[in-house]
């Protein structure tokens, strides 16, 4: 596979809006050894791209300064301490940075194989939402079978992949979304009930959702002005996990409740892991959820493949929340 000196990349030139994002050229990266080289294909956008574009959210040291934290495409090049993969694999990777391109270095611990029956476009809207969710849903919350399980933010490309994968699981799952449209999209990915949190009493319809079963596990995105209604919807020994703060970081509650109901309140982040961290949640993945998606029970929910040459558009309909599941850049 011939491989050019210069690639088009998407730079953000102006933090602040969609209009700062600017096309433009860079040298293809090299490849250290322990990495490969990735043909992009595919680029899964996350919510984070957005934040990273006003100038909030920084690549952790090392990485690239490009947005773009997930890709599918082939492998062009590989380093010269990498084992599994050779030129021309199908491929779709996690990254710290650096998806806008045409090219993207990754180290091999990052990689996965698309799994059987995935389009190679497609593949991009998995890495992020598989690893994140499997990292916090099961891994730090240890959501078991016949729990259940809420999440605020069902329609995100996070929700759609912890509907169908706690459902494939065995948990019964229910979630709040923004709209009708929303559920309803949620309610046929699996979840058995679906909230619109834009009307009345929140919290009393959730209640009532989870009858006598109660909810076990919550996974949320929206942190300060929930984390009181949280802790009251949680069962003995429940367990929430925060992968986000959009509604903001600072709050007060009353910690009575984690004594007297035992609960657990924990969070993480994905991209400020080791590559080694990382690579220990891939292999989780990989023979955990991958399986599931080779057998057809869960799949990447693709809102809309967007050429890369519209990527201000993109950014839009992100922020506009528009979209239900990923939405995909083809450079
Ligand atoms: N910790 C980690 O490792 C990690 C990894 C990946 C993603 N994340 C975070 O997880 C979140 C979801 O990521 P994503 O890429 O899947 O995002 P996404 O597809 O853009 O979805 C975010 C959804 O959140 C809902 N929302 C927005 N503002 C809200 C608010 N104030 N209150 C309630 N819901 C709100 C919107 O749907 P509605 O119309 O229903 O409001 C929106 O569709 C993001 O915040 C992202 O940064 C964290």
């Amino acid at each position: 596979m011939a491989i050019p000196d210069t690639m088009r990349v998407v730079e953000v030139e102006q933090d602040g809006p969609p209009e700062g994002l600017r096309q433009s050229t860079r040298p293809v990266p090299d490849v250290k050894p322990s990495e490969v080289l990735v043909k992009v294909v595919a680029v899964g956008m996350n919510r984070a791209d957005c934040m990273q574009r006003r100038g909030k959210y920084p690549p952790p040291p090392g990485a690239s300064d490009l947005l773009g934290l997930e890709v599918s495409g082939t492998v062009a090049a590989v380093g010269a301490a990498v084992i599994g993969w050779s030129v021309g694999d199908p491929v779709c990777a996690l990254l710290a940075g650096g998806g806008y391109a045409e090219y993207t270095a990754v180290p091999a611990r990052q990689c996965l194989p698309v799994p059987t029956g995935v389009d190679l476009v497609d593949a991009a809207a998995l890495p992020e939402v598989a690893l994140t969710v499997w990292t916090n849903v099961f891994d730090r919350a240890r959501l078991r079978p016949g729990e259940t399980l809420l999440v605020h933010g069902g329609s995100s490309g996070i929700g759609t992949m912890a509907i169908q994968l706690a459902q494939a699981l065995g948990s019964r799952v229910l979630v709040t979304a923004g709209s009708a449209e929303k559920c309803a999209a949620c309610e046929a990915l699996g979840a058995s009930m679906a909230i619109n949190y834009r009307e009345d009493d929140l919290a009393g319809r959730l209640r009532s959702a989870a009858g006598d079963l109660g909810i076990d596990v919550i996974l949320d995105m929206v942190a300060a002005p929930y984390l009181a209604m949280n802790l009251s919807l949680l069962n003995l020994e429940g367990r929430l996990v925060l992968i986000a703060l959009m509604g903001g970081a600072t709050t007060e509650i009353d910690l009575s409740a984690l004594m007297f109901r035992r609960l657990t309140v924990t969070g993480s982040t994905l991209r400020a892991r080791s590559v080694e961290e990382k690579g220990a949640v891939v292999d989780a993945v990989r023979e955990r959820v991958w399986p599931l998606i080779e057998a057809g029970r869960v799949r990447p929910v693709v809102h809309r493949r967007v050429p890369m040459d519209q990527v201000i558009d993109a950014h839009h309909e992100m922020e506009a929340s528009t979209h239900i599941g990923k939405i995909l850049l083809t450079p």
